[in-house]
């Protein structure tokens, strides 16, 4: 990605990882990411607002390159995480003279994490202020989004406001603005499922802190720029309510049959209902998707076959993963089949717990379903309606 300038003196000097195809070593990237950072000349002073991922550490460097004499007073860092902060050390490699502007717990992670020594840091407080000049910087502590360290810049002059992971998309493009398109929406949505959900009780009072200043354009340090700031805010506000769709998400694999024959049942049970249902078939499954529905699915399903005494390895790990990530499902059920016996439905009652979920019924299945598993599996499903007209969305 080229230098691309965003206002006099502002300038979008990060790269795009096009191929990247996994994040976080779990989440599908179906069109790739990027990291941000943007560099900011004023009249005195010249700060740089995060790095980026080590892998392009060079790319980065090549962008700096384009500006002529370019000297770095301050490099921001907004969060420790690597993917924005792990090109710093070379960047003071390069720039001799710059200091690392950041808060004091990012500062320690910074430390830890990338060995950068501790004269090399000024340390800012909640809305103080730096000058470069002609241009001001002001720093709004936003923790959890997506550390406890992260902050916030607003650049008043502009009325950007620069948010590092929080409002990021996975989106790798060479436009610079998002123009409200539903594709970035659904970049952001991915990145939100898996980097800021467990956090959202955290994420509306860093919307309240935010929404005192007056901003034009939402910088964050994934995916492109909000120029219609609204649009994001907007949705993150409806991700994290309490508010959740007329959606079953069945999570099952199969070995032999068994498992899939009692999810058709109850398929074919709550689609004849009205109910949307989004089966996942966890063998070929994108985690990134599953977790897109989890943000705001009212009911649901972990229906997977007992392997020897327990969960098969693929139901244990959507089990551990949609725990981790703590959606706001308010109904879940376990089905499984088994051959001879087993614990599967007691290990995943054990594993969650951060659901807060009122559990509707758990389904033991010798082999294929018989008629009185059908009638349980048809109960299951007339539970679900009710409890989904009881929430007023059926
Ligand atoms: Fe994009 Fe939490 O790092």
């Amino acid at each position: 990605m080229s230098v691309r300038k965003i206002k006099d003196g502002v300038y979008a000097v990060g790269v795009n990882h096009w191929d990247r195809k996994l994040f976080d070593e779990i989440i599908p990237l179906p069109n790739g990411t990027s990291y941000n950072s943007y560099l900011i000349i004023g009249s005195e002073h010249t700060a740089l607002i995060d790095t980026v991922d080590p892998a392009l550490t060079d790319e980065f460097l090549r962008n700096l390159q384009e500006f002529k004499d370019l000297r770095i007073d301050y490099v921001i860092s907004e969060h420790a995480e690597q993917d924005h902060s792990g090109s710093i050390p070379k960047v003071l490699e390069v720039f001799k003279d710059a200091k690392v502007v950041t808060n004091e717990k990012c500062k320690e992670l910074l430390m830890e994490h990338l060995l950068i020594p501790e004269d090399k840091f000024i340390v800012v407080k909640d809305y103080e202020k730096l000058s470069l000049g002609n241009k001001t910087l002001q720093f709004i502590l936003t923790p959890w989004v997506h550390w406890p360290e992260t902050m916030s810049t607003y650049l008043e002059e502009d009325k950007i406001l620069f948010t590092c992971d929080f409002f990021g998309s996975h989106y790798a493009t060479s436009e610079l603005y998002a123009e409200n398109s539903e594709i970035v929406l659904e970049g952001a949505k991915r990145y939100y499922a898996e980097i800021m959900m467990p956090f959202r009780n955290f994420i509306k009072s860093n919307i309240n802190k935010i929404s005192k200043f007056d901003f034009e354009i939402i910088a964050p340090s994934h995916g492109p720029m909000w120029n219609d700031p609204k649009f994001i805010v907007n949705a993150y506000s409806d991700w994290i309510s309490d508010k959740v769709s007329n959606t079953v998400l069945i999570l099952y694999t199969s070995m032999h049959g068994s498992t899939k024959a009692a999810v058709e049942v109850l398929y074919n049970a709550l689609v004849e209902k009205g109910i949307k249902v989004v089966p996942f078939n966890l063998v070929s499954a994108d985690i990134g998707e599953i977790a897109i529905f989890l943000v705001d699915a009212a009911t649901v399903i972990f229906a997977f076959p007992t392997v020897l005494t327990g969960p098969h390895p693929l139901g244990a790990n959507i089990t551990y993963f949609a725990n981790a990530i703590r959606p706001k499902v308010k109904y879940a059920a376990v089905i499984t089949s088994y051959g001879w016996g087993g614990m599967t439905v007691k290990w995943v009652k054990d594993h969650i717990g951060n659901l807060k979920a009122e559990l509707l019924d758990e389904i033991e299945i010798k082999g294929l379903p018989k008629d009185k598993d059908i009638e349980r599996l048809k109960a299951l499903a007339d539970k679900i309606e009710d409890v989904h007209k009881k929430l007023g969305i059926l």
